[in-house]
């Protein structure tokens, strides 16, 4: 397995592209099962999990063809309606096409995700909404086997928001007869952008982005043609990693609307935060102020880049309150900030992280992805050399990652084991 040698202390400075958004692209592959096409989808990350999403479509009798940073999906020839349970374990949002083929084929066969590293993370809430659309629901031998005549529209309300929720039953609501109403539904721009795509093939849908969707069901959709958003996520990791060197890095692509919370927490933190149209720039402060922050459903601070954020709290000048309110178990991180020097206690939900004068490098394990992007960060600012293992979890998410940050002048390089 590779390993990732960092020899910290570097400022990192430059410019750096962010790739299109996994989490937006995911949604988006599975979506192409709603109408024959043939699809076709530009931005798209070279990453392990669009190759599993790619793998699952072909599987179910997709046809998938990627040249030139383009990717074309026929789905005429869908003869399969099954999301294995190999393919389901290596990544959770193979669950997204339960909503796609219910609505198309009326039938899919979906193995239940079960746990994962951050937590039990359940899919209750999207089988529940297909139910209330008319899907006969059966749990069998670890599977979610659903069934429907034609997808009835409903009012759905979500316990919680979902955004995986909200994207199965957005998907759904497009083919189904009548309209469905989804109240508190996640907010997140990835959900925008899968709005946009899907109305773009004839979709009748309003309110993507705030609480309450409607959708007005139509009998057929035409092909997708679409360009994935750019990763909010990926412009975060890089946003923090050049505050907590002290740097100054500009992120082209980064859109500073979908990343409000975090911006102003970087602001709150002494960091400089300056956007134009096409690059969001960030310079990082002489001396990181601690601050507190709690992870919420957008617009909230995303749970997706508080692993990443902790690292550069290890560095602050005082204690640094860190709660993780959307899932139970997303502290692994701290086991390896700790070895790296950090002053980290855990109490429930919360982190309490006091600053450290600095981190130093250290053998280290990355546990899941965000938690591999904070033990970069954390080694691109310690001030010696880090080796982290297990890094097959960082190439889930991040497209290049060692290069772009060697492009931005870190020192930085995989090793095959
Ligand atoms: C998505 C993102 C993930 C991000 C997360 C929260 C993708 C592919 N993944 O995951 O990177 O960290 O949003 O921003 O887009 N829940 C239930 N029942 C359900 C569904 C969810 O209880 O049926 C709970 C989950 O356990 C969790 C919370 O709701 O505590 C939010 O989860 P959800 O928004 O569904 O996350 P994902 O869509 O899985």
């Amino acid at each position: 397995m590779d390993k990732l040698i960092i020899h910290g202390g570097k400022r990192l400075a430059g410019e750096v592209t962010v790739s299109g958004a996994k989490n937006a692209a995911l949604p988006l592959l599975f979506a192409t099962l709603l109408s024959p096409g043939p699809h076709r989808l530009g931005n798209l990350p070279r990453l392990r999990d669009i190759t599993t999403a790619e793998r699952l479509l072909a599987g179910l009798g997709a046809e998938v063809d990627s040249s030139n940073g383009i990717l074309k999906v026929a789905t005429e020839q869908i003869n399969s309606m099954e999301a294995p349970y190999d393919l389901v374990r290596t990544m959770r949002a193979s669950v997204l096409v339960l909503g796609p083929l219910l609505a198309r084929y009326g039938k899919a066969r979906v193995s239940l995700p079960g746990g994962c590293a951050i937590g039990a993370r359940p899919i209750n809430l999207h089988l529940k909404g297909l139910e209330a659309m008319g899907a006969e629901i059966h749990l069998e031998n670890g599977y979610v086997e659903a069934s429907a005549k034609r997808l009835e529209g409903a009012r759905i309300h979500f316990d919680i928001p979902t955004v995986g929720g909200t994207e199965n039953l957005l998907m759904a609501a497009t083919l189904a007869r009548g309209t469905t109403i989804l109240e508190n539904a996640a907010r997140e721009p990835e959900i925008i952008d899968l709005a946009k795509a899907l109305q773009g093939m004839g979709a009748f849908i309003k309110g993507a982005g705030t609480d309450t969707i409607t959708i007005e069901g139509v009998d057929d959709l035409t092909p997708m043609d679409y360009q994935v958003m750019p990763d909010r996520i990926e412009a975060g990791t890089f946003l923090v990693a050049a505050a907590m060197t002290g740097g100054r890095v500009g992120v082209k692509g980064g859109c500073a609307e979908h990343m409000e919370a975090l911006l102003s927490k970087l602001e709150e933190a002494g960091a400089t935060v300056a956007a134009t149209p096409e690059t969001l720039w960030v310079e990082g402060p002489e001396e990181i102020q601690s601050v507190n922050i709690k992870t919420q459903p957008h617009p909230g601070f995303p749970t997706d880049m508080q692993a990443q954020f902790m690292a550069m709290m290890t560095l602050g000048n005082g204690t640094s309150m860190i709660t993780e309110a959307v899932f139970e178990n997303r502290f692994m991180h701290v086991s390896e900030l700790q070895r790296m020097g950090a002053d980290i206690s855990i109490e429930g939900h919360t982190a309490a992280v006091n600053g450290v004068s600095a981190l130093h490098g250290a053998p280290v394990m990355a546990t899941d992805l965000r938690a591999s992007a904070c033990l970069v960060l954390a080694g691109l600012a310690a001030d010696s050399t880090t080796e982290i293992s297990r890094i097959y979890h960082l190439d889930r998410g991040y497209e290049k990652l060692e290069e772009k940050f060697r492009s931005l002048g870190a020192d930085i390089e995989r090793v095959p084991a």
